[in-house]
């Protein structure tokens, strides 16, 4: 069986998505011990730890506990969901080629925090979310996965992160399961799924609501 790591920051809708879509989970590590995503982690029967940032003296030792726990389960994958601190180039390059994140816009559009606000005052009529596996540089690696959504004349930040956040649980459980499945191949920045008839599986444009 697969073993799957999921490190979080916070609410965990994103790790919760997965547990739903019945991908088999390891543990839930937080860095932070009052995510609320650890008791919905423990109540579906999900092993949790906390690694908390805040004990450590610097990015480097934090990096290290964080990966000594994560390494007592062997993962095959390290997925990031809406896990908010950057980790450094030793610890990409530890799980490289086995570390994914969902980020909340079309990269490479708006890498880093506060997407949804961004794209509005950008005037974006597309905005949406992006699965990839995780690079040292921030938001930049290989696109897994993209879901667009339309940004709506009466849209404000709430809405929008809304409505990409349905498109975020839609998208996370699919990559993670094309990952465990085999069926992504990686060419310096371009993934391909196999298996999938028009060869566009992996993007998602959901109709106007
Ligand atoms: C999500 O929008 C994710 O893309 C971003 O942070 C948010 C986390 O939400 N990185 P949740 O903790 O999964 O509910």
């Amino acid at each position: 069986m697969s073993r799957v790591v999921v490190l979080i920051s916070g609410r965990g809708s994103n790790m919760q998505a997965l547990i739903a879509a019945g991908v088999p989970l390891s543990a839930v590590i937080s860095n932070r011990p009052e995510a609320a995503g650890l008791e919905i982690a423990r109540k579906a029967g999900v092993a949790t730890e906390t690694v908390d940032h805040r004990l450590y003296a610097d990015r480097g030792s934090f990096d290290a506990a964080l990966a000594t726990r994560i390494d007592h389960h062997a993962p095959d994958l390290v997925v990031l969901a809406g896990f908010m601190r950057i980790l450094g180039v030793d610890f990409v390059n530890r799980y490289a080629g086995r570390l994914m994140n969902i980020h909340p816009s079309l990269l490479p559009a708006f890498t880093g925090l506060d997407t949804h606000r961004r794209a509005l005052q950008a005037g974006c009529k597309i905005h949406g979310c992006t699965v990839h596996l995780v690079t040292p540089e921030l938001d930049h690696g290989p696109i897994i996965a993209q879901a667009a959504v339309p940004v709506l004349d009466d849209d404000d930040e709430g809405s929008l992160a809304a409505r990409v956040l349905a498109q975020e649980h839609r998208l996370l459980p699919a990559a993670v399961r094309w990952y465990l499945a085999g069926r992504l191949s990686v060419d310096r920045l371009r993934v391909g799924l196999a298996g999938s008839p028009h060869h566009a599986g992996n993007l998602r444009v959901p109709e106007v609501a």
